[in-house]
């Protein structure tokens, strides 16, 4: 019986590449749902880009663009990533779309109705420099249990312990630099300790299957024994500025983006249905037969199976029908590593012409159901890909073709269907079916790996090259070589799921329709004429993978991106000069990447008071109209070059997001850039400025 599905992996955020790491999830979900098309049922696979949020915004901000462009933009690259991959979206959506808006609106009305939401007031962080609030991960400080410095608002990663940002000691913003302020606003909660929400997930929970056993685990340690309230309520609204929806009657409030997230399913699916012409309640209606499963990966387990379920549960839809959460990728056996190389974006491995379905069969190869953190040994990679895929599978049909096109007009003779390795394939196609659903698809790789074996075996048998040196064995050689197409046949619509584009021309050079699973229950007819045969797959080089790595190796002499400078030695240190020294030296040291620069941001100020400064012989106070920035104080060692007041009025060039520091003179909140010798020393500073027509406030790009 035909079966109706929808799948979804999870939305990757809008402001950054896709990259090896994520597509662990995107192949293991593309091969299931490529497997459940095969078995003819209506599956539909659903994705979007997470487009809301603070680090969007910012990013938007830092490349002086406006949030909408830079999805966009994204969104291309995201799109043209998967497709790389094969991975087969039926539609890679937006969460920034109307569907979306209109999904949010109506669980967020009908929760609210259902009593479930309700208003709290907020002490949160606020970077007055920005004048925003900041969300844990904007802030640092001094770890309030050890001491280390620089650790983020939520954990430390010197001493592991958990904390508030409230609790850090001498915050500062990553924004800006600035020490934020405590605020008070008014957020908007969803209750899930309502009494309501948690039965449902203990029920939930629960359910055959639902969950895998890690995970159940994992859900009842956070669900905690019956009768223990153990689950807070969740904060689901952000201040503007905000880059997301506007949360109706409230202006000025924004649904945080974890709750619009997973609402970009559904979004994504109405999309679809508008385009397909589906009942978008059929899948998402409260009383929906259809089967609903989210790919995850296990760090998100909180979202999708406690807040998700009891938000879908309680505005009266469907809730999913299994979650299925994957381990991260370890590469070499390491946490994925920009020094080392291993973080490797999807759009690099494409560029230097790797072939995608090398590691979506190594990915499938190491595959399972549970939680376990998969390895990318780029060693084994190289191994097992060039024995299993081109030294076993494809070496079946590249030995047989030859013969059947150049001396049999490409004509078959009949399969004998009592070949050993025929019988196996056929005998094992359930089993290895059983493994594709239960997503075993590292088991259902070694079984296939073991018909391919018995294929190799029957060909080393019956040896084709050395019958074709005989004339009087003409049939049979037909004979072997038909064999052999129909095992290569056979394999390859095993292994479809896992390597569509290699399918897709088998079923090309073989001269049949698109194979469905079905297809692996009977053979090719006497008679039955191949096309010319043509190449399915090359070696995997050694220096391939290497120059990868190399290409996504990050110089460890590259400069970090720009940290708010806060160790009074450094500030010392730049106060003193206050200017942004020229790049010295023959090759000007290591290249830093577009992004980088763009984190900086450099405008065009106008110098409205120049004043020396008491005590200090190299500084001027100057005070600079940055346009809508407002104006900014900055000290500048510029004195021996420059008499105060000739700088009045003059235009020129300023790091607007420096943090501002504090010096015995007063706060300094940002830095002009002048050009001088290696050392800054006078004479020789030259204060840079800007081509009339140029207006304080502008980017300089
Ligand atoms: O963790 C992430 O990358 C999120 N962007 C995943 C969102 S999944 C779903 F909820 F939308
Ligand atoms: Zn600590």
């Amino acid at each position: 019986m035909s079966r109706k599905i929808l799948v979804t992996s999870a939305l990757p955020y809008a402001n950054g590449a896709i990259h090896l790491g994520h597509l662990v999830e995107y192949i293991q979900t593309d091969i299931w749902v490529r497997f459940q098309k095969m078995r003819g049922h209506q599956c539909w696979y659903v994705c979007a880009d997470d487009t809301h949020g603070t680090p969007v915004m910012l990013r938007a901000q830092a490349e002086g663009i406006t949030p909408e462009t830079l999805i966009e933009r994204v969104h291309g690259e995201h799109t043209r990533d998967f497709a790389g991959f094969h991975v087969g979206f039926d539609n890679y959506y937006t969460t920034h779309s109307e569907e979306t808006r209109a999904c949010a609106n109506e669980i967020y009305a009908r929760l609210k109705a259902a009593g479930l939401i309700e208003t709290r007031i907020v002490e949160q962080y606020y970077d007055p420099l920005k004048q925003m609030f900041l969300p844990d991960r904007y802030i640092k400080g001094e770890c309030p249990k050890c001491g280390a410095s620089d650790q983020y608002g939520d954990n430390c990663e010197s001493c592991g312990s958990a904390y508030t940002a409230n609790e850090l000691k001498n915050p500062y913003s990553v924004v800006s630099g600035a020490k934020p302020e405590l605020r008070q606003s008014e957020h908007f909660f969803f209750r899930l300790s309502d009494r309501r929400c948690q039965g449902f997930l203990r029920r939930w929970t629960q359910g055959e299957g639902r969950l895998q056993n890690e995970a159940a685990n994992k859900l009842q340690e956070w669900l905690g024994e019956v009768g223990e309230n153990k689950l807070t309520d969740w904060d689901i609204s952000r201040e503007a500025p905000y880059f997301g929806f506007e949360i109706p009657d409230a202006p000025g409030k924004y649904f945080y983006v974890w709750l619009d997230a997973p609402i970009g399913y559904m979004g994504a699916f109405m999309n679809l249905c508008h385009r397909e012409g589906l009942d978008f309640d059929e899948y998402w209606g409260a009383d929906s037969s259809a089967e609903l499963y989210h790919f995850i990966g296990k760090d998100i387990l909180y979202f999708h199976a406690l807040f998700w379920p009891a938000e879908l549960q309680h505005a009266g839809y469907r809730t999913p029908s299994k979650v299925f959460a994957h381990g991260f990728l370890t590469v070499d056996g390491a946490k994925m590593s920009k020094s080392r190389g291993t973080f490797i974006t999807a759009e690099s491995y494409l560029a230097q012409g790797l072939d995608p379905e090398w590691l979506r069969y190594y990915y499938a190869a190491k595959l399972s159901s549970s939680m376990e953190d998969i390895d990318l040994n780029l060693d084994d990679f190289i191994a097992r890909v060039n024995a299993d895929l081109v030294g076993k599978f494809v070496n079946i049909a590249s030995r047989a073709a030859g013969f059947i096109s150049r001396r049999f007009a490409g004509q078959l003779c009949t399969c004998d269907e009592s070949l050993p390795a025929i019988q196996a394939s056929r005998d094992r196609r359930a089993l290895i079916a059983d493994h594709y659903e239960a997503r075993e698809f590292s088991k259902a790789i070694r079984e296939i790996m073991a018909l391919t074996d018995l294929a190799n075996q029957y060909v080393d048998s019956v040896k084709p090259w050395e019958l074709a040196r005989q004339p009087d064995r003409e049939h049979e050689l037909q004979a072997a070589c038909s064999n052999a197409l129909n095992l290569f046949r056979l394999l390859a619509i095993l292994l479809k799921p896992v390597l569509p584009a290699l399918a897709a021309k088998a079923e090309g050079f073989l001269n049949v329709a698109p194979f469905v699973w079905e297809d692996g229950g009977s053979v090719l007819a006497a008679g039955h004429a191949i096309n010319a045969y043509q190449h399915l797959l090359t070696r995997v080089d050694k220096k391939q993978v290497d120059r990868l790595v190399e290409a996504n190796r990050e110089s460890l002499g590259a400069p970090p991106p720009p940290a708010p400078q806060h160790h009074a030695e450094q500030q010392e240190k730049a106060a003193a000069v206050a200017v942004a020294q020229a790049a010295v030296g023959a090759g000007g040291g290591p290249h830093i990447s577009i992004d980088q620069f763009l984190t900086i941001d450099l405008r065009i100020a106008r110098i409205a008071e120049a004043t020396p400064v008491e005590g200090a012989d190299k500084l001027i106070r100057l005070l600079l109209d940055v346009g809508p920035l407002g104006s900014r104080q900055v000290f500048a060692g510029i004195k021996a070059a420059y008499e105060p007041s000739a700088l009045v009025g003059r235009l020129t060039v300023m790091v607007a997001n420096l943090a501002p520091r504090k010096m015995k003179f007063g706060m300094s909140e940002g830095m002009v850039l002048a050009a001088s010798d290696a050392d800054g020393q006078a004479p020789g500073i030259f204060l840079l400025s800007a081509d009339a027509g140029a207006e304080a406030g502008m980017r300089v790009k």
